[in-house]
């Protein structure tokens, strides 16, 4: 165990049963050794600063029935929201009032946010906003779309691929989805000149060691600037209603890994890693992440953007509550930076 986490420190790649073995072979022993370097790699790379993005979610409308996620099309029991472009503009405001250097614009796929009235919304924040990044997070889009976007002012693109195993993605979505698009559009971004985030689930359902060892080899061959990674949680209102829950512990581990396969990718501590484990995002940033995105949404639709249930909305994840989770991060020897953190070289 000890020499194949040696060997990815050293060469940032390990073959698919490597890593498939790391990730059977987990123990107590195993993740304190790997911690110590994820952390320790971290730091080289970032010192203490943790990087902080403003979450802004602007539709829980989606055209998609991704069997996981408690805004898909088909649940009825959704109440469906979309911010106005004035409420996404004073969000932004309380945000960079609030130390904030990075807008990221995230919701379901919804029509009604056509590339006219996106591009509209993005320039109006690049035009007031010039020393912020602008990150969107809505979802599959032709390239015209993307390189429109990208020219009106957003110079960062959320897309998790959510499996790189074409077979398991087969299993998490309905048939109108591929996973060779979602691919298309990670590379396609790229292309355009974004900085990118593709990333996971940990412990969906039907999710296997090898499942999770093909996306560090799809990770590892796109290059992302971001990656992020979360645990399943289920949602009651979805057909994995009664599915099990991902695990802090392999979450934990795969942040690690990625953090030694790729040591200068932002790596979010996510919301549902603080959603399910007191302390999760701490444990997160010790496990070598390096990000975290408060809730920026207006007060009042924080509750209805809920991909699954007990997603934490009103306490120190709030944007507003930035001196709280800088007290945290203290706790645990970090700082909340007020840098634009892009990726290095942007
Ligand atoms: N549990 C955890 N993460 C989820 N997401 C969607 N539904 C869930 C869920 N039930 C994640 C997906 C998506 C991102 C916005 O949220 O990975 O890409």
């Amino acid at each position: 165990m000890k020499n194949l986490i040696d060997k990815l420190e050293k060469e940032h790649i390990l073959a698919q049963s490597e890593f498939e073995y790391l990730i059977n072979n987990r123990d107590a022993e195993t993740d304190e050794y790997l911690f110590q370097k994820s952390s320790a790699l971290s730091r080289k790379m970032f010192g203490n600063k943790i990087y902080t993005r403003g979450l802004i979610e602007i539709s829980n409308y989606c055209k998609n029935d991704c069997y996981y996620c408690g805004i898909r099309k088909s649940n009825a029991c959704c109440e469906r929201y979309r911010l106005t472009k004035e409420q996404i503009l004073f969000c932004c405001k309380t945000g960079y009032e609030l130390g904030f250097k990075t807008f990221v614009l995230q919701g379901g796929e919804d029509g009604f946010f056509n590339d006219d009235r996106l591009c509209d919304i993005v320039s109006d924040i690049r035009k007031q906003y010039q020393d912020c990044a602008i990150t969107l997070s809505v979802g599959e889009r032709s390239y015209e779309s993307y390189k429109r976007l990208f020219d009106a002012g957003a110079n960062r693109y959320l897309l998790r691929h959510e499996t790189a195993s074409e077979e398991h993605y087969a299993k998490l979505h309905p048939e109108s989805l591929s996973l060779k698009n979602r691919k298309q559009c990670l590379y396609n971004l790229k292309e355009i000149g974004y900085q990118v985030g593709c990333g996971f689930m940990v412990g969906s359902p039907y999710q296997t060691a090898q499942n999770l060892a093909l996306d560090m080899l799809f990770i590892h061959g796109l290059q992302p600037h971001m990656v992020g990674i979360g645990p399943f949680i289920p949602h009651k209102d979805t057909p994995f209603a009664n599915e099990k829950p991902g695990s802090l512990e392999l979450t934990l581990f795969m942040l690690a890994l990625l953090r030694l396969m790729l040591p200068k990718v932002l790596l979010p501590a996510t919301t549902a890693l603080g959603t399910i484990a007191e302390n999760g995002r701490e444990k997160g940033i010790l496990a070598g992440a390096n990000v975290v995105m408060p809730n920026l949404s207006p007060k009042n639709v924080r509750s209805k953007y809920e991909l699954y249930n007990n997603k934490i909305s009103t306490g120190e994840e709030a944007a507003e509550s930035r001196h709280l989770l800088e007290q945290r991060m203290k706790k645990i020897g970090y700082e909340l930076s007020t840098d634009i953190g892009n990726y290095e070289g942007f």
